[in-house]
């Protein structure tokens, strides 16, 4: 197993480009299996999660290659499984998200229902509830959701919480049912505006584009598409809070700042110097003091759940004290116990963490818990005094490409070794 090594106090300095996203990777992924053809997508980043569903959709009969210049070439004209087993179901959630696109190509799907998982119990109520409303049929047979469909038709679905997944789950069957589907309380991540260019592509009809009620009107035909996966707004803000955190001044191209209105917003209440264009942001940080502010996640355009953890590493080294309320998912503060072992005062009260800032954080061993939690303390390392040992990177690895290898060249001593 790997582990990080950080020697933290450098300052982190320079440029870095991101990658593209990868909560829109895997549901542009998954919308291949609706339509025959060669799809073509770019910009899919090269992480452990990107290739959990290229097997899962080699398992179902997709045949894939990358291009010379990295884009993926994927042929579905042959889906004939459609069974997501186990074994590639728990290593990832978003494997679900198969679900639509297989019950509206092939009328079945049965896919191994997800466990609980670090951040929560994330149950699939909402997937499952809304394709019924299609009119799919569910069994639960020896751990798996066997749906079936003769034909989806369209229906309104409303969702108690917008469920980004979810909302891609009903957009992907409702592209190929008969008549007219409306998703009320739709969630409005860009990475569904990604989907929804890609499906527009593939010849579906689909209104309300970034808003939270979509209406689509089924096709009985869908053909392949070629679309550009957007650049990833979490890698980009995550980098955003290494500099911010280590004082540093560092410029993030390639990126899209307009998905990014809360963070921008709550830097640069911290004190820290943000300036932005189309596809880059300049984060900078001249040695001023960070200053305490609360955050609390929402869906988007709210603050993302998924910046929590990092934005927590910056508040513990602010001004004052900071309140940081998580309201999407009941158990997303494993990273505090890791924070507090490199001396941060942290105390939790329900659904909000309370940050006390700190002038200096110390190094020590610490272990990685998921995905957002690992970036966190990698922050938290680059800051901190003395070396910082992160261990199960692995959680790392499913959603960042060459974390350390691009923090290194903006200044930061980290490497990776093997345990
Ligand atoms: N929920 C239900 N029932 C459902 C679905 C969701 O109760 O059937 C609840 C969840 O438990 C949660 C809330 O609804 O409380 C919203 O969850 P959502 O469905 O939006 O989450 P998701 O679609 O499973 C995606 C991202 C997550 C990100 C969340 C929230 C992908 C592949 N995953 O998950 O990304 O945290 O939206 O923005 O898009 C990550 O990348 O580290 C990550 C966890």
């Amino acid at each position: 197993m790997d582990k990080l090594v950080i020697e933290g106090g450098r300052r982190i300095v320079g440029e870095i480009r991101v990658d593209g996203a990868k909560n829109a990777a895997l549901p542009l992924l998954a919308a291949t299996l609706l339509a025959p053809g060669t799809h073509r997508l770019e910009n899919v980043p090269d992480l452990r999660d990107t290739r959990t569903m290229l097997r899962l959709l080699a398992s179902f009969g997709v045949e894939w290659e990358r291009e010379p210049g990295g884009a993926l070439l994927l042929n579905s004209d042959r889906v004939e499984n459609f069974e997501a087993s186990y074994d590639l179901v728990k290593t990832m959630r978003a494997s679900v998200l198969v679900l639509g696109p297989l019950l509206a190509r092939l009328g079945r799907a049965r896919v191994s229902l997800p466990g609980g998982c670090a951040i929560g119990a994330r149950p699939i109520d909402f997937h499952t509830a809304g394709l019924a409303a299609l009119g799919a049929d569910f069994d639960l047979d020896a751990g798996y959701v066997d749906g079936r469909a003769a034909r989806l038709t369209g229906n309104t679905v409303y969702f108690d919480i917008p469920s980004v997944t979810g909302t891609e789950n009903i957009l992907m069957a409702a592209v190929r049912a008969r008549g007219t589907t409306v998703i009320k309380n739709a969630a409005r991540e860009p990475e569904i505006g990604n989907l929804i260019d890609m499906l527009t592509g593939m010849g579906a009809r689909i209104k309300g584009r970034g808003s939270d009620i979509l209406e689509v009107e089924g096709v009985d035909e869908l053909g392949p598409a070629s679309v550009r996966i957007i650049p990833d707004r979490i890698e980009t803000g995550t980098f955003m809070l290494a500099a911010a955190a280590t004082g540093g001044e560092l410029r993030i191209n390639g990126c899209s700042p307009q998905h990014l209105p809360a963070l921008i917003e709550k830097l640069r209440r911290a004190g820290v110097k943000v300036d932005q264009g189309d596809d880059w942001i300049l984060v900078a940080r001249d040695g001023g003091d960070i200053t305490a502010v609360d955050v609390k996640t929402m869906p988007y355009p709210g603050f993302p759940t998924d910046l929590q953890a990092q934005f927590m590493a910056l508040m513990t080294l602010a001004r004052g004290t900071s309140v940081i309320t998580e309201t999407i998912f009941e158990n997303r503060f494993m990273h505090v116990a890791e924070l507090r072992r490199l001396g941060a005062d942290i105390s939790i009260d329900g659904h909000s963490a309370v940050v006390r800032g700190r002038k200096n954080l110390r190094g020590a061993n610490v272990m990685a818990t998921d995905l957002r939690a690992s970036a966190s303390l990698v922050i938290a390392g680059l800051v901190a005094d003395g070396v910082t040992e992160i261990s199960r990177i692995y959680h790392l690895d499913r959603g960042y490409a060459g974390l350390e290898k691009k923090l290194a060249r903006a200044g930061a001593v980290i490497r990776r070794e093997s345990e």
